[in-house]
């Protein structure tokens, strides 16, 4: 595990408590950069969003177990300022499988993960996540949905207010979950990354490779389906790097569904995992 740089300033002055609606919404579903947050209506029922246990939003649309988890019909993204994110991309995923991702810089990889957690509309093609079309969702739907998913993010999007404990507890906090189970999940989770001790630790007080594991163990303490880790090893040593794969395989070993983007060809050619590469938007195998 690398080791840690400690800010004095950070362990003597506890960081404002106070939680932005946004940040709440960042576990909830609702992602920070989210272009489509500006036409969702607001949640109609707050009260409903937040007790719904986990397991509930789980559950919901899973009617169908041969159904692929992922299903991408003709999909493109052109950004407003015509930039091109991806470029009529078809996709199936079975349920239980492993993906990983990638390609050179800009080629596309976040933009297939946002279109899948529905941050970013396709302009084109329809997209459905287990058995669920993604296209029309928006507001407390749109969050329900994401309860599915296990989201690493590219840049962690932790809490700086909050411990490390406290920013993966505040994923299953945020979906209802009971004080009780949250402290069952909370500790194997941190072993899991090798954060343990680094439990009472404020983001800032932490290496980029420690934030990242944070942000690994706040998408998978919800055990959930679908976890889509957006170069969850880009600041890791070779070891650290492993031992993420290790731990998104052994979750997948237990039936969730993984995509993983990563420029590290190395750490792809360890696996034998299905491999895509986007290239300006276009999809090709490198390895089925
Ligand atoms: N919000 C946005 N607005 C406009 N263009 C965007 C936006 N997000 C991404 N792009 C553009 O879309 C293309 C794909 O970007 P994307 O972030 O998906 O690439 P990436 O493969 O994840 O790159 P990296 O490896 O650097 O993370 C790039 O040309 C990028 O500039
Ligand atoms: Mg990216």
């Amino acid at each position: 595990m690398p080791t840690t740089t400690l800010s004095k300033q950070a362990t003597t002055t506890k960081p404002e408590r106070a939680v932005h609606h946004s940040q709440r919404a960042a576990f909830q579903g609702t992602a920070v950069k989210d272009s489509t947050a500006s036409k969702a209506a607001p949640e109609k029922n707050q009260t409903t969003a937040k007790t719904t246990p986990h397991h509930q939003a789980q559950s919901q649309s899973q009617a169908d177990p041969a159904a692929p988890m992922v299903a991408l019909e003709n999909v493109s993204k052109i950004y407003r300022q015509g930039s091109c994110g991806l470029r009529d991309v078809n996709l199936t995923l079975p349920k239980g499988g492993f993906l990983f991702v990638t390609g050179p810089s800009g080629s596309g990889k976040t933009t297939l993960l946002k279109l899948l957690y529905g941050a970013e509309r396709p302009t084109d093609g329809s997209i459905s996540v287990n058995s669920q079309e993604i296209h029309g969702l928006k507001g407390d739907r749109l969050s329900r949905f994401r309860r599915q998913l296990g989201v690493v993010f590219q840049d962690y999007k932790l809490i700086p207010n909050r411990t490390v404990s406290e920013n993966v507890a505040f994923a299953l906090w945020a979906q209802g979950c009971q004080k009780g189970d949250i402290a069952r999940r909370l500790a194997p989770t941190l072993r899991l990354v090798g954060l343990q001790h680094k439990a009472e630790c404020f983001p800032s007080q932490l290496s980029g490779g420690e934030q990242q594991r944070v942000s690994l163990a706040r998408a998978i303490v919800g055990t959930p389906p679908l976890i889509l880790a957006d170069e969850p090893t880009g600041n890791l040593d070779p070891e650290n790097s492993r031992q993420v794969i290790r731990i998104l395989n052994r979750l997948n070993a237990m039936g969730a569904t993984v995509v993983v983007t990563t420029h590290d060809l190395h750490l792809v050619k360890q696996s034998k995992h299905p491999v895509i590469q986007l290239q300006d938007g276009k999809l090709s195998w490198l390895r089925k």
